[in-house]
């Protein structure tokens, strides 16, 4: 059934850390190599924020606001999508509903590991649409590198700190998301873990804190491909909708190998393909709404434009929205809000989380919660 009332993209800011780790500098600490890194992966480059989540979730909403020509006191919900909550308790979007100044807003969490801003723009949309709020505020955000095992090659190169946001606004016109299919291939999920984060492992023989970054890369890569091309291909059909007539495809940045992979699969040219894998890494939540952003920025987005944007991450959850662009393309106004100077480089951030670790890197044994043991599905 089509909404009465739709939710329109009126407003996208970004904020992305300027400290940039090469693929040279991992080589500094790590038996890898630029040559592995950009063949296996497409990466060359990516953030190491000296900010936290909460604050560069903040300056993005405060960009992508001012974008929209709105006040903080006009947003009735935030929707903070990722998996690097600095607390369980109280939660992020919380936080950034005080730094803006948003005091008339809801503020929830979404957790779908790297498809959180997919399905928290699917939930705000849907919450506009049924009226339950007019202006909301949808945030991707991932502060990764204070977590990261900077010892394991296998998982250290792959990821990136950033942020984006989107304003949405109620409006009677056909634009926004306007087709969504969401998912979770939980047989494999045991694939992507990060152990030693949650309350599961309060109390036990680890510290809080602990994270062991436990990926099976080459399952995630075949599950990613997979369920994004799914997702895909049911999106269009539902919406009615040919590959020709997609204009940009903004997908979430894991591996430049299954980006291309999905765009096969669809049957779209890689020159429809918003690519920022190569400057950013894997932003987890912050790898859509940034290189939207960076697409719109780049003249990529023209008015009235299809996007797809396909998903993955952790769960293993997927996804693929369908977005119809409005009519503007350009900010209607800039932020007064800068990112604070960052007087150290990405080498040096990286280098003091590691100091903190231990070089020899992380054991598995003892970290089995039993809350997260498969063995206690139930039969
Ligand atoms: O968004 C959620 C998280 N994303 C993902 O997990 C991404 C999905 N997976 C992938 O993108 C790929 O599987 C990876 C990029 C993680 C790995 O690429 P791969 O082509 O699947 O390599 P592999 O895991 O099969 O490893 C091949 C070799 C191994 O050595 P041996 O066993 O063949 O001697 C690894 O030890 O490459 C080695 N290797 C590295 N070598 C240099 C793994 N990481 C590195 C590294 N530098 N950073």
């Amino acid at each position: 059934m089509t909404p009465a009332r739709h939710a329109a993209i009126t407003g996208w800011g970004e904020a992305v850390p300027p400290a940039i780790l090469t693929n040279e500098d991992l080589s500094t600490f790590l038996d890898t190599s630029d040559e592995w890194i950009t063949k296996r992966t497409g990466m060359k480059e990516r953030r190491v924020s000296h900010l936290s989540a909460i604050e560069l979730a903040t300056i993005a909403s405060s960009r992508a606001l001012a974008c929209a020509g709105l006040d903080a006191s006009d947003v009735e919900l935030i929707v903070y999508g990722g998996c690097t909550n600095e607390e369980a308790v109280p939660n992020s979007a919380s936080g950034v509903q005080v730094a803006l100044g948003a005091t008339r807003a809801a503020a929830m969490d979404v957790n779908t590991a790297c498809t959180s801003f997919l399905y928290g723009l699917s939930t705000a949309t849907a919450m506009i649409q049924s009226g339950v709020v007019r202006t909301a505020v949808v945030i991707g955000v991932e502060v990764i590198s204070p977590y990261i095992d900077w010892t394991n090659r296998n998982i250290a190169v792959l990821f990136g700190d950033g942020a984006a946001a989107v304003v949405l606004q109620a409006t009677d016109s056909a634009e926004g998301v306007i087709g969504t299919v969401l998912g979770c291939d939980a047989e494999a999920r045991q694939s992507l873990r990060v152990r030693g984060l949650g309350c599961g492992y309060a109390n036990r023989e680890v510290s809080l804190g602990d994270a062991i970054w436990d990926f099976d890369g080459p399952v995630i890569f075949k599950r990613a491909v997979q369920g994004m091309s799914g997702a895909c291909a049911r999106v269009l059909a539902e919406a009615g909708v040919s590959a020709d007539q997609v204009d940009l495809v903004v997908p979430h940045q894991a591996n430049l190998r299954i980006i291309e992979a999905v765009a096969q699969y669809a049957g779209i040219g890689m020159d429809r393909v918003m690519v920022t894998v190569h400057r950013y890494g894997n932003m987890s939540a912050a790898t859509v709404p940034v290189s939207l952003v960076d697409a719109l920025r780049e003249g990529r987005v023209a008015p009235g434009s299809l996007l797809l944007m396909p998903g993955f991450g952790g769960g293993l959850t997927f996804g693929a929205l369908l977005v119809r662009w409005g009519q503007r393309v350009t900010p209607l106004g800039e932020s007064t809000m800068t990112m604070p100077p960052c007087d150290r480089s990405a080498l040096e951030l990286v280098n003091e989380v590691r100091a903190r670790q231990d070089p020899h890197g992380r054991s598995l044994k003892g970290l089995m919660s039993p809350v997260f043991a498969e063995s206690r599905r139930p039969s």
